[in-house]
């Protein structure tokens, strides 16, 4: 490269051109024609208004206008790295899933962390979720396990998440806050959603607000299914547990980071893949059978419930390490699309109703966001550790379509790939009966013991720091009868907790204990 500069008239530089050196590639518009000038748009007269012709500026111009793509709905702004998967138990006797066939095997990964509620460019350290997506690149496809840093979930029925989303998401009129918690709309959705309270003693604890992505946990929230290959299935949840251990920050430490540093968390990420401290997290499954789920004082298909570990340990079965930063973060990072019906063979749903609506939303938000269903062709989605062979064709942005004349099956010419009867995925055959209804089980109306279970296992300075977080995020509601119905849940939850918090926040009396723990009678309406 030759950097050039020209005199200005006070004797200083007055224009930088940089212009190519034998062997070096050219600039060119994206139709290939080398560029000349790219300081300059192309005038009449030196003085003169620039012409229209200028296909070289119209080139540039039109492509940067274009160049933003809608944020994620959810979980908008976010990290992403490489990484590998590496099973250390054989898993064969209770699934086929491809990277549990055999010890050692290994398996690509793309991973991406984030928030749940802020926009693109808000900053780490808000109270909130963290998301955890991993896309196993398998032998047999890809599969998405899209779990969060926190085992339960807010709410029961995917019916619920807009609302929930729309609560959760700065106040239309105003536009703020951007944080998850701290607001009107929140708190009064929340105290309106009794099946929340689990999450919220979560929420409030230390675990929302993580000293980095590489000291979280994980978890796929759901129950899923195993299948081995003779069809026999049993339950699963999927945990990720962190080798650097689990730390959070103090709120105070938090209010200051985001200050001085808003991208905290990524660059702590950055920095420990770039200087080869790789982090490294055990995947450990809870396995269980109908029998158990059976006696299981809660239902197994409830978002807002865990299995304690006491009742079924959880088992590590193999190792991530993230070990390579992305080298283009809108390449993988924004363009990144996980979603919870990626499954493979041996990986299978339950009826859990949170996860069933899920299956449907990540495709249907994708083809908006990434604005053509041909996102599975990008580096950061296609399959990478099988081929993919099938007989769709154009849309926007297609490349590569298939060659020839037969883009159909059956086809009598005998060309393109078939049905695999033995090595493809089949639905586990779960028996499935009942009259259609718009109902909630009865199995899913305790909000609050395994809340209070929560709390009670907080060590006392945990205790504190929740209280505490209420307290705070309560305080900056402006309706009382909110604060109010907040701590009368609480007084479900644990007595103390909800004096301590009634009192922090200056009420003038304890509120009645909530009475909404079981179905409303709207909720039971056919
Ligand atoms: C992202 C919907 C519940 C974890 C998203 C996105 C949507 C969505 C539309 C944006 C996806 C994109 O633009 O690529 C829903 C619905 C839910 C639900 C409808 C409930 C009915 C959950 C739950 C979890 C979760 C329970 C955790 C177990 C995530 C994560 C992301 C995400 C981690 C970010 C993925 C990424 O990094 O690209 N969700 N979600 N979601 N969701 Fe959910």
């Amino acid at each position: 490269i030759n950097t050039q500069l020209q005199n200005g008239t006070d004797g200083g530089p007055a224009e930088v051109h940089q212009t190519v050196a034998a062997g070096a590639d050219a600039l060119t518009t994206s139709q290939g024609v080398k560029i000349s000038d790219n300081q300059n748009s192309l005038k009449a007269g030196v003085q003169g208004p620039t012409l229209l012709e200028d296909f070289v500026l119209r080139d540039k111009i039109f492509h940067f206008d274009h160049e933003r793509i809608p944020e994620r709905v959810v979980h908008a702004r976010g990290f992403g790295a490489h990484g590998t998967f590496e099973c250390t138990r054989d898993l064969s006797q209770i699934t086929r899933a491809a990277p549990f066939q055999k010890v050692g095997k290994l398996t690509e990964t793309f991973v991406r962390f984030s928030t749940v509620a802020g926009s693109k460019g808000s900053m780490d350290l808000a109270r909130d979720v963290r998301g955890f997506a991993v896309k196993f690149y398998t032998d047999e496809g890809n599969w998405d396990l899209v779990g969060n840093n926190i085992p339960v979930f807010f709410i029961q029925d995917a019916m619920k998440f807009p609302d929930l989303v729309h609560a959760v998401k700065p106040e239309p009129d105003r536009g703020f806050p951007q944080a998850q918690s701290a607001h009107d709309t929140f708190w009064d959705y929340i105290s309106l959603t009794p099946e929340s309270m689990h999450m919220v003693m979560w929420q409030m604890s230390d675990r929302t607000i993580p000293r980095s992505f590489r000291t979280m946990e994980g978890f796929g929230v759901h129950t899923f299914r195993l299948v081995n290959a003779a069809g026999e299935s049993q339950f699963v949840k999927f945990h990720w547990k962190p080798r650097q251990g689990l730390q959070s920050v103090l709120w105070d430490e938090a209010v200051k980071i985001n200050g001085a540093d808003p991208d905290h968390h990524r660059r702590d990420l950055w920095e420990a893949l770039t200087t080869g401290d790789h982090p490294q997290w055990d995947l450990c499954l809870q396995v269980f059978d109908q029998a158990f789920a059976d006696s299981f004082d809660f239902d197994i298909l409830d978002a807002t419930k865990l299995i304690p570990e006491e009742l079924i340990p959880a088992e590590p079965v193999g190792t991530l390490t993230l070990d390579r930063a992305v080298d283009n973060f809108f390449e993988f990072t924004e363009q990144v699309a996980f979603c919870t019906q990626n499954v493979i063979p041996g990986i299978d749903f339950s009826d859990d109703p949170l996860l069933q609506g899920r299956n449907f939303s990540y495709l249907d938000t994708q083809l908006k966001r990434l604005g053509s269903t041909n996102f599975t062709q990008l580096e950061v989605n296609r399959p990478r550790g099988c081929p993919m062979h099938n007989f769709q064709q154009d849309g926007h942005m297609r490349k590569g379509n298939r060659k020839g004349q037969v883009m159909y099956e059956p086809n009598g010419f005998e060309v393109g790939p078939r049905e695999d009867p033995l090595q493809g995925y089949v639905s586990y055959a779960a028996p499935v009966e009942g009259a259609k209804v718009r109902i909630r089980a009865e199995s899913f109306a305790d909000h609050y013991s395994q809340a209070r279970q929560f709390y009670l296992s907080q060590t006392p300075v945990e205790q504190t720091h929740l209280r505490d977080a209420l307290v705070f995020e309560l305080s900056k509601c402006e309706h009382t009868r909110i604060r109010a119905a907040m701590v009368g849940h609480l007084r479900n939850i644990d007595e103390d907790l909800a004096s301590g918090v009634a009192s922090g926040l200056g009420l003038p009396e304890l509120p009645p204990p909530a009475t909404a723990a079981r179905p409303t009678r709207q909720d039971l309406v056919l």
